[in-house]
């Protein structure tokens, strides 16, 4: 018995030594899809404030104030949002009863647009993850915010206070190339 404790004291600690850099892991790889996979900033904004990047796409919702818990964002994504042009980003849906409990025929005209490309399950959990932990809740976007998202060699962070938070987000997408 006192064998058996002692291996299960000792699996704890390596699971917890094991945890933090893994959770760490998953956000850097939620960021990964909400910057670069996905690029979800041409509608939400860098910083997830509703400033869309792309001009010519619409202006997505201000995630930093959503009222949504990871569950519902998980959905978000997964579904899209019906009558809205928020996309969905799971292969699947709408194929059978996965989202909202409806297939195409059901949603009809609601149906969000394809969202490209398509995510698998880890790839949402991560940008849940990413979310929770750098964006929902957190207010105006800071400089540090900034300087952190872009990498500190970037220039899109200068004249950050000149520009306000709003403006970081928005600007001219040419600058960035
Ligand atoms: C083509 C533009 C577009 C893209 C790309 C896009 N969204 Fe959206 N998103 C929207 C719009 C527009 C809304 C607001 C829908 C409404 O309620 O009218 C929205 C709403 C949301 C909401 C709901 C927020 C709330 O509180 O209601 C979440 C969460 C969300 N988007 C997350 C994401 C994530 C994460 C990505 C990248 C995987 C993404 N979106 C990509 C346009 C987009």
């Amino acid at each position: 018995m006192r064998l058996l404790a002692g291996l299960a004291i000792s699996t704890c600690v390596v699971v917890a030594l094991w945890a933090a850099p893994a959770a760490a892991q998953n956000i850097d790889l939620g960021k990964s899809v909400y910057q670069t996979k996905v690029q979800c900033p041409l509608c939400h904004g860098w910083a997830g404030h509703g400033v869309h990047e792309d001009p010519r796409a619409p202006n997505g919702a201000n995630l930093r104030e959503t009222a949504m818990d990871a569950e519902a964002l998980y959905v978000a994504v997964q579904c899209g949002l019906p009558g809205t042009s928020m996309p969905f980003f799971d292969r699947l849906a709408y194929t059978d009863d996965r989202c909202y409990g409806m297939t195409a025929d059901a949603i009809g005209d609601m149906k969000p647009p394809p969202g490209q490309p398509v995510l698998i399950k880890r790839e949402i959990d991560a940008l849940v993850a990413y979310l929770m932990a750098k964006v929902v809740g957190r207010g105006e976007p800071s400089e540090e915010e900034c300087v952190e998202f872009f990498g500190a060699d970037n220039n899109r962070c200068t004249d950050f206070a000149a520009m306000g938070a709003g403006g970081a987000g928005g600007g001219d997408p040419a600058a960035n190339h």
